[in-house]
């Protein structure tokens, strides 16, 4: 079941009243940037926490510019609009929250200048993207977008038809999800995730300049790590073969949240189970999100005000 409501054209409406023409500039050419935030049910301290909407909405702009888009809004303009469309909501359960700016004239024309943009923000209770508790995966046949082609480090909803053809490609052949490599070879990311592997203790990610989207999920656990469980991350170029000689792999992702790797194209990684490092920062960033780590609550917007204590309830 989805949402009830989006805010579309400035306002929140009921969600039958938040549709685009056919004739949309954004549904024919893929002229929209997106983002994807979760909210995560806290049910001791019943209360529902956004996971960093403000990264979220300074990523969204960011890609919005890209497309020659401007909006009067502010991150925490579009923090305090999400908040006020999860109340109205009233979500008692984790959500996936799905900001578009797109180009929205409806006319025939291929550019990005002189067209007008709107805004909208949609939610749905939302579970695991990867049911399996570890993935298999393989390396796809088809390669990442250059950053000279289509940027990946911005959101471009026309970009994921690459991430959809990996995607498609890799579960039509039995695997959870395909890693897709840059056009020299290295490994940049999975289909809509960033990834990690682990060699003699270290964490290892691909660069930013390796056509990555420049993952929130990723520089929480780069965060996480260092802090928590004093393990540094070396940002670097992954060649293929080093996949076959990890100890340990993850992705990672709003989406994915963390998800183990065990096996790339039919070979394990490390012992083919899930790994001590993966399992320590899965455990770690799943008690952040929800709110649970007092050092990391900045991270965790709350959406409902708390009743004052002693309230009468009923
Ligand atoms: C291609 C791609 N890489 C990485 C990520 C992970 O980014 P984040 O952690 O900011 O959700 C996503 C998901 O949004 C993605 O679509």
């Amino acid at each position: 079941m989805s949402g009830r409501y989006a805010f579309f054209k400035g306002r929140i409406v009921p969600i039958e009243e938040a549709v685009i023409s056919v004739r949309t500039h954004a549904f024919n050419y893929g002229t929209g940037v997106f983002e994807g935030i979760r909210a995560y049910w806290n049910e001791e301290e019943q209360q529902l926490f956004i996971f960093r909407p403000r990264e979220h909405y300074e990523r969204l702009l960011a890609s919005a510019r890209m497309l020659l888009m401007s909006f009067p809004y502010t991150p925490d303009d579009l923090t305090r609009i999400t908040v006020e469309l999860l109340q109205k909501e009233g979500y008692r359960e984790d959500v996936y929250i799905r900001p578009i700016a797109y180009k929205a004239d409806e006319v025939i024309g291929v550019r990005l200048h002189n067209l007008k943009e709107e805004l909208t923000i949609w939610t749905t209770p939302f579970g695991h993207y990867i049911e399996r508790e570890a993935a298999h995966v393989m390396v796809s046949s088809w390669r990442r977008i250059n950053d000279n082609a289509i940027p990946a480090r911005s959101k471009i909803t026309g970009a994921y038809v690459n991430s959809a053809l990996a995607k498609s490609e890799a579960m039509l052949n039995g695997f959870d999800e395909a890693i897709v490599l840059t056009e020299d070879g290295h490994v940049a990311e999975g289909s809509a995730e960033n990834l990690f592997i682990i060699r003699n203790g270290v964490l290892i990610t691909p660069p930013v300049t390796d056509e990555i989207l420049e993952g929130i999920t990723r520089r929480t656990l780069i965060e996480l790590a260092h802090n928590e469980l004093g393990i540094p991350t070396v940002e670097r170029h992954i060649d293929r073969t080093e996949l076959y000689y990890a100890d340990e792999m993850f992705l990672c992702g709003t989406g994915v949240q963390l998800v183990p790797v065990v096996s790339v194209d039919r070979r394990p990684v490390g012992n083919g189970e899930i790994g001590p490092i993966t399992r320590r920062l899965h455990d770690l960033y799943f008690d952040v999100v929800r709110g649970k780590v007092p050092k990391y609550r900045g991270w965790c917007v709350p959406v409902y005000v708390p009743e004052p204590v002693g309230a009468a309830r009923g």
